[in-house]
């Protein structure tokens, strides 16, 4: 069955741990943690010691989606702070084979993300290498911006090319992806929901709800 990955971007950080338990306890399959640096996107938002501190918290599977230039040169202390996915930006400084292979050695999954502007076939020579491709709906940086539909058609084309050359590979698709257009992204494809603010946003109770309402339409029982 396709994963919900719930972005604590948008969650309460005065009550982080509050929210994550939450989301756990309602079903989530995966956190993600979206980490900028100010410099590959226009954003900082935060890093290891926040990764590290959760990790104490819950067993769930950790994705650190790194939007930070040079990438290689920081996969060894999140690998070490607890990450379980390591994803990578194809058009980030220095990205190559090389990183991704750096991940693996550090016996965690592989995953390459790829911006809004970049062609899915860009994504293709490096599928033998990955467990993921995450393919963002909204330009990286910050929470809450607009599902961009375009994003739909990389999914599909993804997913067929995986299909006609017997590749294992999940999809995950991230940005803008709300209770409304989720089952579209399922049907084109995505393996893997990533979503910030339509978890979290609203407060608790309403956290609690979308959770309901997003494992619902992942169950096919939804809108
Ligand atoms: C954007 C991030 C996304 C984003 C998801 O830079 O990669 O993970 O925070 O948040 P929503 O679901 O609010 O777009
Ligand atoms: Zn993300």
């Amino acid at each position: 069955m396709a994963k919900l990955a719930p972005s604590i971007l948008s969650a309460d950080f005065t009550r982080l741990g509050r929210d994550i338990k939450a989301v756990e306890e309602a079903g989530a399959d995966r956190l993600h943690f979206d980490v900028a640096d100010g410099r590959f996107a226009h954003n900082i938002t935060f890093g290891i010691p926040v990764i590290k501190g959760v990790r104490k918290l819950t067993g769930l599977e950790f994705e650190a989606h790194l939007m930070i230039e040079s990438p290689r040169n920081f996969i060894e202390v999140f690998a070490e702070a607890g990450a379980d996915i390591i994803t990578v930006h194809l058009e980030s400084e220095r990205f190559d084979l090389g990183c991704l292979k750096l991940i693996k050695s550090q016996e965690k999954k592989a995953a390459l993300a790829l911006s809004p502007q970049t062609p899915i076939s860009k994504a293709f020579p490096f599928l033998g290498d990955v467990s993921m491709v995450l393919v963002m709906s909204v330009e990286p940086g910050f929470g809450g911006q607009k599902f961009m539909p375009e994003s739909l058609g990389k999914v599909s084309e993804l997913a067929n090319y995986a299909i006609k050359n017997g590749l294992e590979l999940e999809i995950e698709i991230d940005g803008g992806i709300n209770l409304v257009n989720a089952r579209a992204a399922l049907d084109a494809g995505a393996g893997v929901l990533v979503a910030g603010s339509a978890v979290f946003a609203g407060g608790i109770r309403t956290t609690k709800r979308n959770m309901i309402e997003f494992k619902k339409i992942m169950e096919g029982r939804g809108a």
